[in-house]
């Protein structure tokens, strides 16, 4: 069972150009309780399991195995469970449900419509994101501005109403491209092989596609709804 926590009523206060270890410090501090890095093994969180190896915080890293990610994603998390001797806790979606989209609707059912993409992210990803939130007095997410206009609002610590409360911690909020590339680089971080293969963002691997030069880069995720 898990602990009933505490949550922050109060978001603390951080600069504008707060570096993401301070954004990373303020947060674990204003935070009554466990936190936990949600990994979806894209850059942004291998780069955040190392900034947060660094520090030495308490801070432990979940991951949704939807059942229908890349392979490729499976093989960079055991990189870097290796890498970081780190204990991934692994969530899966409910076998039961899973077992009966699959039975009543095929194995593509949200390329028929929007409803049918939220019923499949509803199982495979909320559901098991629920689970693993329970209990967490805060989470920190590889969330960047740069990567859409809904995110452009993004605030580095906030109340994350839609989860019970708790803090959200996005400590890359205002990194570039650049600024992340640097960093897997000069640290030589393992890093997803599709991202070098015109994959910007990587989610479940029928739900996601290389992208053009030019294009946005959030453009292969569901790209048959735009
Ligand atoms: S999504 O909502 O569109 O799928 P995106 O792929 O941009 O999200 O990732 C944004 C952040 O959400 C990641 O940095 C990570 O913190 C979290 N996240 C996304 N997918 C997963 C996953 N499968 N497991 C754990 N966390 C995830
Ligand atoms: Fe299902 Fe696609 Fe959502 Fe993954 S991204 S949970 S496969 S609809």
């Amino acid at each position: 069972m898990s602990q009933a926590v505490q949550q922050p009523s109060v978001v603390p206060f951080v600069a504008t150009d707060a570096k993401a270890e301070q954004i990373i410090a303020a947060g674990l501090a204003a935070a009554n309780g466990p936190v936990a890095l949600a990994c979806s093994f894209s850059v942004e969180d291998v780069v955040l399991i190392d900034l947060l190896h660094k520090m030495a915080c308490k801070v432990s890293v979940f991951a949704l195995d939807t059942g229908r990610l890349n392979e490729e994603t499976y093989e960079v998390a055991e990189s870097v469970s290796l890498r970081y001797r780190l204990a991934i806790q692994w969530y899966f979606p409910k076998r039961q449900a899973v077992e009966s989209l699959e039975r009543e609707k095929g194995l593509f059912s949200f390329r028929e419509s929007l409803d049918n993409r939220h019923e499949c992210c509803r199982i495979r990803k909320i559901e098991p994101l629920g689970r693993a939130l329970a209990g967490k007095a805060g989470w920190v997410t590889g969330l960047r501005r740069a990567q859409s206009v809904t995110r452009d609002g993004l605030a580095a610590i906030e109340i994350d109403q839609r989860n019970g409360g708790l803090l959200k911690i996005n400590p890359l909020l205002n990194w570039s491209d650049e600024q992340v590339w640097a960093y897997a680089e000069e640290h030589r971080l393992p890093v997803n092989r599709l991202h070098r293969q015109g994959y910007p963002s990587i989610g479940c691997a029928p739900c996601t596609r290389a992208v053009q030069e030019g294009e946005h880069p959030r453009a292969g995720r569901w790209w048959w709804e735009n």
